[in-house]
């Protein structure tokens, strides 16, 4: 993993310092990582990812948390230039992954795309942007599945990296941030479907756990 921005248990900034929404004056606790911090970071991990850049990349958005993050990383990678100083030829791919509880530790995952369009990530540059690894089972099972379509390569950039003792240890090539162990919501991670509508990531409050609890 290259450098990321490492936020400690109790960093953050009180609600009062921010416009929120009003539909959510009781759900959060603090805000972790403003709006604006967001964008700027991702300026950097597209430059990093550019820097690495050899060939055309077919980009893998992780659905449904990860598409603000994936719409304003590519965003800032059209505008970047690889290691020949030239663009980067860059094709989308958005995909659902579903991972299967109770399975053993190599984990299971569900992909909703077709054999076809699997199979023809063969010999292509895979870059899979993701919004949080927490566990990292899902993306290991997911690069485990992808693997056998024969990508030439597979990096995988996720906005954050959950620092919390559940986690098997991976690590993705490129992370904006790497967060304490509390359940943030915001800039498209959602509580149950809600929250994706915040611009920031905050922590949610008890009030909005049981608010929004299924
Ligand atoms: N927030 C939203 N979605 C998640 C989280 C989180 O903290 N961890 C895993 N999925
Ligand atoms: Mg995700």
């Amino acid at each position: 993993m290259t450098q990321c921005i490492d936020i400690k248990d109790n960093d953050g900034y009180d609600l009062e310092n921010f416009v929120l929404p009003t539909h959510y004056a009781r759900d959060l606790e603090r805000v972790l990582i403003p709006y604006g911090l967001i964008r700027d970071r991702i300026e950097k991990l597209a430059a990093d990812i550019a820097a690495d850049c050899t060939n055309p990349v077919v980009a893998c958005c992780v659905l449904k948390g990860a598409h603000g993050f994936f719409a304003h990383l590519m965003e800032s990678l059209k505008k970047q230039k690889d290691r020949k100083a030239e663009s980067i030829p860059l094709s989308f791919e958005f995909i659902k992954v579903k991972s299967y509880e109770n399975t053993e530790s190599t984990g299971n995952v569900y992909i909703s795309l077709s054999e076809e369009d699997m199979k023809s990530f063969k010999g292509k540059d895979l870059l899979i942007c993701e919004d949080i690894i927490d566990t990292g089972r899902t993306m290991v099972a997911l690069i485990e599945k992808l693997k056998k379509y024969e990508p030439a390569s597979i990096r995988v950039v996720s906005l954050l990296l959950k620092k919390t003792p559940r986690s098997n240890q991976y690590v993705p090539e490129y992370v904006g941030f790497a967060i304490p162990d509390l359940f943030v919501v915001g800039y498209c991670l959602d509580y149950n479907e809600h929250f994706r509508d915040l611009d920031h990531i905050a922590v949610i409050s008890e009030h909005g756990k049981q608010a929004y609890a299924v």
